[in-house]
């Protein structure tokens, strides 16, 4: 079929296979050109591993490291006239090169909170790994189901006590407008929010993956967070969503116990903002990413996932000298370069005057749109989209 972008709200419902494996394909050339040559994991599962900083984790293990990679996500496969998601065709572009590299490659697609896909994971570990080395949990999701009563959570992206005003952007028109966004109306918004996206569910994954053996001595397990500057903190860090990442990183210590006995570590990592399906979603976040990368590419420190993960695992996961270097909270920082001084100061100094009718110069909207429609496969060069392609790719581990 002819596939072009078409979208609703703010998001994009279709998707280009080729555009996707694009987009993999220069992210597993990227890694590769980085010549990685220190010990790394060698088996390793992602849960949330077909899209953003999940799939980047896992290309940065499998094609920096020669790891075997398990990947779990919740994707919907390609029907005929109705392209896949993202993530799926990913997912399919990922396991294709894995494979022409000799490199281990299987994936699961379900619901990641739920028991059952533990289960069919830890079997497929046993079956084909007999353990894993590194666990990266990098779930985004605006609901979970609880896997021991059923209840069905949802989070919001709200901020806590007064309304929240600020600037934010519809990255589709480059309109700068006002907005406000209303605050939780309860403490249960806050504790559904930290139901889908704190601890408990990495806590769970661990639970079940030790118990049934397959954690290697020295086991490694990372969760992603973000924190962000002062402008964003109502809506993200003091927000709804920030309580849930607080609940993320106060299940550190607990598994740390879990893992004592098998010398294996968790890590919380704060990474930078970027454009993902998730981040478009959070209302003035857009806004900030556009003036942030406009700020940081003409730095000349520009960086995108793929970028943020390879440093996340060569230059503290897996160091030369087996360190991993952290702050006073004991977490990794790879935001250090979106946190500079300097980069919030211009970031900040743009903030108070973009306007709809400047936000063209001053700010890198356009880049932002483009790599988002990148992340559903569009606007590459050299795919030519007024041709038929095939819709239906399969993963080839997922039959
Ligand atoms: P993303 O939307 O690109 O990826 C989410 C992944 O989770 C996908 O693989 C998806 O299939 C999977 N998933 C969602 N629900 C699932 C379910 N029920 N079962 C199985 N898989 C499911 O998101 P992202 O932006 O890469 O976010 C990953 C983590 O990184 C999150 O914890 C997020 O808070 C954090 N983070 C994001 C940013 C940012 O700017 N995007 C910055 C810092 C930290
Ligand atoms: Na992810």
């Amino acid at each position: 079929m002819i596939i072009q972008p078409r979208t609703r709200g703010f998001i994009c419902i279709t998707t280009h296979p080729e555009g996707t494996a694009k987009n993999v394909h220069n992210q597993i050339e990227y890694i590769k050109s980085k010549n990685i040559t220190g010990e790394g994991p060698k088996k390793v599962l992602v849960i949330g591993a077909s899209t953003g900083f999940g799939l980047s984790s896992r290309i940065s293990a499998a094609f920096g490291y020669n790891a075997a990679t398990v990947g779990v996500f919740f994707e919907k496969p390609a029907a005929p006239n109705k392209p896949g998601t993202a993530g799926w065709y990913n997912t399919a572009a990922f396991e294709k090169e894995a494979q022409e590299a000799g490199l281990y490659a299987k994936s699961i697609n379900g619901d990641a909170f739920s028991d059952e896909i533990k289960k069919q994971t830890i079997e497929l570990i046993k079956k084909d790994l007999g353990q894993v080395d590194l666990v990266v949990y990098s779930l985004a999701s605006p609901r979970r189901t609880h896997p021991k009563t059923g209840v069905v959570y949802t989070s919001v992206l709200k901020p806590i006590g007064e309304p929240f005003t600020n600037k934010t952007v519809d990255f589709h028109t480059a309109n700068v407008t006002d907005i406000t966004i209303n605050p939780i109306e309860s403490q249960e918004e806050i504790d559904n929010t930290i139901a889908v996206m704190g601890g408990e569910d990495w806590k769970f994954w661990m639970e079940d993956l030790k118990e049934a053996g397959v954690l290697a001595e020295g086991v490694k397990t990372v969760a992603y967070s973000y924190i962000g500057p002062e402008l964003t903190h109502r809506i993200y860090k003091d927000g709804a969503i920030g309580m849930a990442k607080i609940d993320l990183e106060n299940t550190v210590p607990v598994i740390n116990n879990l893992l004592a006995d098998l010398n294996g570590v968790s890590y919380v990592s704060v990474n930078k903002a970027l454009v993902t399906q998730s981040s478009s979603a959070i209302p003035v976040v857009p806004l900030y990413v556009s003036l942030l990368y406009k700020v940081m590419k003409a730095k000349g420190i520009h960086e995108g996932t793929i970028e943020q993960m390879q440093r996340l695992f060569t230059d503290r996961l897996y160091t030369a000298d087996g360190n991993v270097p952290l702050d006073e909270n004991g977490r990794i920082r790879i935001d250090d370069l979106e946190m500079r001084e300097d980069v919030q100061k211009e970031v900040d100094d743009l903030w108070k005057i973009v306007t709809t009718e400047n936000i063209n110069e001053i700010s890198d909207i356009e880049g932002y749109r483009n790599e988002f429609f990148q992340l559903f496969g569009f606007n590459y060069d050299n795919i030519d989209y007024e041709a038929d392609t095939n819709e239906l790719v399969t993963v080839p581990s997922i039959s």
